[in-house]
């Protein structure tokens, strides 16, 4: 058996901060509010220049320098995001071409805040098939190029960044599981509609549109259910996992996650506070910001967990 393992993160975020302060110029909003409701002091947001790509070539180069890789050593890329510079070619393919990855397999995954984890268990399954032995899985997201900057139920919320894993065939694990949902009964609760001409008829509009209390709940409702079952999968109880590294949506769904499986808040990678809800760029963000400041060692174990529109969620369980 052959397991998925990671060999080196990165994170990337660009360097324009938006405070809350910042934010109660813009909107009818106070920086307390969006403290106490979602734990976000500052998000960071790209300038002239910069953009989705841009962020996943840094992250890129960045995760494949501190696996001890080059771009030509890669058998695959995945790129997830939900705000790609262009409908076509994907992400992926630029990457490919400006790291100079040459013939070989590179696509985009379109999961919202979910994509990362749905990445990382598509590059585990190449892996374990043997048709890859190393993957780059990149999470980038130019959130603030979807979001209603007038809007304040959304605008205080998101971030842009990236983050990156290069995985490898390993002997040992590695990825000890992987477990996606999703519902699309679920779908018109967190939706960007399409900017695309032949769209355009319905007068929808192209930002972020989400109906707050609802998503809330649901992934207080599921994430610790999917958790329970990911780790009797796997035959593992809550306390054999080191880390807990969700997504970073709001400081209160990550405190309701943590409770349900019993963890303190010391055992969980935070970095909403500082990010904001960067979507599919969160938990490489947070996982390389864990592993960077000392807290995440080799050889212990994570559980990831992810939601997102769709809806789709999922977690995955490592031993890094
Ligand atoms: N500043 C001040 N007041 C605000 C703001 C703001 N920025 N935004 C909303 N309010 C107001 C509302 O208008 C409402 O006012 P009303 O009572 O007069 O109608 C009041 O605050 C309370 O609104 P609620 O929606 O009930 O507030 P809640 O405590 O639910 O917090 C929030 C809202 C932060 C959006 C929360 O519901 C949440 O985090 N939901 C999950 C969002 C999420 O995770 N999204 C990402 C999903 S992942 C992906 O795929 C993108």
């Amino acid at each position: 058996m052959v397991f998925a393992k990671i060999i080196g993160t990165s994170g990337y975020l660009p360097q324009k901060v938006l405070t809350n302060k910042d934010l109660e110029s813009m909107v009818d909003t106070t920086h307390d509010w969006i403290v106490e409701r979602t734990g976000i002091y500052k998000r960071h947001i790209i300038t002239n220049g910069e953009s989705t790509y841009s962020m996943a070539l840094a992250a890129g180069k960045e995760a494949l320098k501190n696996a001890g890789l080059k771009a030509t050593d890669l058998d695959l890329i995945i790129v997830a995001t939900v705000t790609p510079d262009k409908i076509m070619p994907c992400a992926a393919c630029i990457l490919q071409e400006k790291l100079g990855a040459k013939h070989i397999m590179a696509f985009d995954l379109s999961a919202a805040c979910a994509g990362f984890v749905c990445a990382l268990a598509t590059a585990q399954q190449f892996i374990e098939s043997g048709n890859v032995v190393n993957a780059l899985v990149v999470g980038a997201e130019a959130m603030s190029t979807v979001l209603d900057w007038t809007d304040r139920n959304t605008c205080v919320l998101f971030g842009d960044g990236a983050g990156a894993v290069v995985l490898t065939a390993n002997p040992d694990p590695g990825i000890h599981i992987s477990k996606l949902q999703s519902d699309g009964n679920y779908g018109n609760i967190l939706q960007v509609n399409s900017n695309l001409p032949g769209y355009k008829n319905d007068n929808a509009s192209p930002y972020i549109q989400m109906a707050g209390r609802e998503v809330f709940k649901f992934a207080v409702n599921n994430l610790g259910d999917l958790a329970f079952k990911t780790l009797a999968t796997v035959n593992m109880k809550e306390s054999d996992i080191d880390w807990l590294i969700p997504h970073q949506a709001n400081i209160r769904i990550i405190q309701a996650i943590a409770k349900k499986l019993n963890y303190s808040m010391d055992k969980v990678i935070v970095t909403v506070d500082r990010h904001g809800n960067t979507s599919s760029a969160s938990i490489p963000l947070a996982l390389h910001e864990g592993i960077s400041s000392g807290k995440i060692k080799s050889g212990q174990k994570l559980l990831l967990e992810a939601f997102g529109g769709g809806i789709i969620w999922g977690s995955i369980i490592l031993t890094l």
